[in-house]
């Protein structure tokens, strides 16, 4: 078979050229005039296991995929994203036990994105930044589909999109998962010209379950013959390619008392679950919200989960033996209209290479 691509397209291509090591997290979109799998350009992408947020369940473990394969393409009026990755154990959720996971695959748009618009925090938005996420979960007998509005952990809103379809089929000879998801797209998103768009899946009988996954950091769609908005690409892009020391960097975290709160690689002075831990932030970060949360940590509140795990027994417990959480462990502070401030302090009279120096240092945590 044949395939037409507008022509259009091709030239559109050729006079954009982006900014050292971005064209790593950028993805290909052809234009088809129907859904055609040998249209597909894939691209490797990296997951990482997200260890800033770790629940309470002992059973859960850190499981890594090495890496996923990604293509896609559009009609104009529908956008198809087809993943591929290696699984030597598959496995699927029993219906009435819950000692065993099923494998899974989550697809996660910001709700708008485009001119002007900030990234989504990664692990499933934040306040005032949504995300679309898409989920498929081998569960036996069930055709286990959702939608969710998210943001952030633990808040996620089902939604009855229709207008899509997530399949996700098993090679038992390649032990290999593809997962295809086709979803209406308007126009109007097209004409942005890059989409973001992340990846987590679940290895269910290594242990991944719910937050316990694998995530990639932001990638971008770039659809074919459209020229996003330069502004944009110059904020997406920020910070690829080396921008500074990162044994500099290393130092300055160490100096400015990053550690106190923080534990990545060999620092780990601080308790547990003080903050974040982040040693493999730069593995599913992009590097401009690694400055962003140095430079102003109270644009992103991430929430934290395990807070639930620290009580404080200082104080007394409730009727039923319960002691409250420790509020150390909390990570932001709430005014009584319900606004969050990050606890951590903002680094915004840092000298611009000290910055561009820790932000080398944190991409190289993977
Ligand atoms: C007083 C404790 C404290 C100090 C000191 C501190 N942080 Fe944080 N940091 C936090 C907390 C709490 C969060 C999570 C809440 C939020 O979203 O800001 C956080 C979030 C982050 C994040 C985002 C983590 C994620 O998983 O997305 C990064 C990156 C980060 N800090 C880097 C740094 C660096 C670099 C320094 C030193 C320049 C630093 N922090 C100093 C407490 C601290």
């Amino acid at each position: 078979m044949k395939l037409k691509l507008f022509t259009l397209g091709l030239v559109g291509c050729v006079s954009l050229s982006f900014a050292d090591g971005f064209e790593e997290d950028v993805i290909n979109v052809k234009k088809t005039q129907k859904f055609n799998p040998s249209a597909l350009e894939f691209k490797k992408v990296k997951v990482y296991p997200q260890t800033s947020v770790s629940l309470n369940d002992k059973n859960t473990k850190d499981a890594q995929i090495p890496e996923l394969e990604v293509g896609s393409v559009t009609t104009g009026k529908e956008l198809y994203v087809v993943v591929k990755w290696k699984d030597y154990t598959h496995s699927v959720q029993p219906l009435f036990t819950t000692n065993r996971y099923g494998d899974g695959i989550s697809i996660q748009f910001p709700l708008s994105y485009g001119k002007g618009k900030t990234l989504p925090y990664i692990g499933m938005g934040n306040e005032k930044n949504l995300v679309v996420v898409y989920l498929k979960k081998n569960v036996e007998n069930r055709d286990y589909v959702k939608s969710f509005i998210s943001e952030g952990f633990g808040s996620l809103t089902e939604t009855s999109y229709k207008d899509f379809s997530l399949s996700l089929d098993y090679d038992k000879e390649k032990k290999e998962y593809t997962a295809v998801l086709k979803k209406a797209i308007k126009p109007t998103d097209l004409k942005t010209g890059i989409i973001p768009v992340s990846f987590a899946v679940w290895d269910g009988d290594n242990g991944n379950r719910d937050g316990v996954k694998n995530i990639s950091n932001w990638k971008f769609l770039k659809v074919e013959g459209v020229n996003p908005d330069k502004g944009y690409i110059s904020y997406l892009s920020w910070g690829y390619g080396k921008i500074g020391n990162p044994e500099r960097g290393r130092e300055l975290l160490i100096q400015n008392g990053c550690i106190g709160c923080h534990n990545f690689a060999d620092q780990k002075n601080a308790p547990e679950g003080l903050a974040p831990n982040l040693s493999r932030i730069g593995g599913y970060n992009n590097p401009v919200y690694l400055k962003e949360s140095i430079v102003n940590p109270s644009a992103v509140v991430i929430r934290n989960l395990n807070i639930n795990r620290h009580y404080d027994k200082s104080q007394a417990p409730d009727k039923n033996g319960a002691y409250p959480n420790n509020e150390m462990y909390s990570w932001y502070t709430k005014d009584n209209k319900g606004k969050k401030t990050s606890k951590m302090p903002p680094y915004n009279y840092l000298a611009e290479q000290d910055l561009n120096d820790m932000v080398e240092y944190l991409k190289s945590l993977r």
